[in-house]
């Protein structure tokens, strides 16, 4: 089974979206039972909360309920316990980089890498208005959809 964690940093907007939007769009593909789907921030702040009223709010919306994921930080394990760990921005993906074993830092990227978008970056929408969650869920799917058929061919 693979197996994806999506990482940013404080695991309350931008990596729960990604977490549940990826499953989602699993669910109902191909692939459905067979990838394994988590989310982790960076930082430690926000451990145990559910993700932000506005994140939750914008993917209900959108038909994705993500309200039952709790936040967690990193740990050390996580890099042997995932095959592909993805974060949202290039701060998170030098901050995975500096603690993950040199033999498995090939598992590390950018999710965006799989968008059909030229951005890298997952803006962290935390401290703007709805407009900013509106854009991280438009991202966050683009990615989740190039991710998916990137597994789907893997599989063939
Ligand atoms: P996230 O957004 O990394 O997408 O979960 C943030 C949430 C909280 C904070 C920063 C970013 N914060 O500084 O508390």
């Amino acid at each position: 089974m693979t197996s994806v964690l999506f990482v940013c940093l404080g695991n309350i907007c931008r990596s729960p979206t990604a977490h549940g939007v990826f499953q989602h769009t699993i669910d109902h593909s191909a692939l459905a039972g067979r990838v394994r789907v988590d989310s982790a921030g960076t930082g430690a702040w926000h451990v145990g909360k559910p993700p932000d009223r506005r994140a939750q709010q914008e993917a209900l919306r959108r038909g994705v309920d993500i309200s039952g994921l709790r936040a967690r930080q990193v740990t050390g394990s996580d890099f042997h316990d995932f095959d592909l760990i993805l974060a949202m921005d290039q701060q998170n993906l030098s901050d995975l980089q500096e603690n993950c074993p040199v033999a498995l830092q090939h598992k590390l990227g950018l999710f965006l890498s799989y968008a059909d978008h030229p951005e890298t970056d997952v803006p962290d929408p935390y401290y703007g208005g709805e407009e900013g969650f509106r854009h991280v869920f438009n991202l966050v799917e683009s990615a989740s959809l190039g991710l998916r058929d990137q597994l789907l061919q893997q599989r063939r």
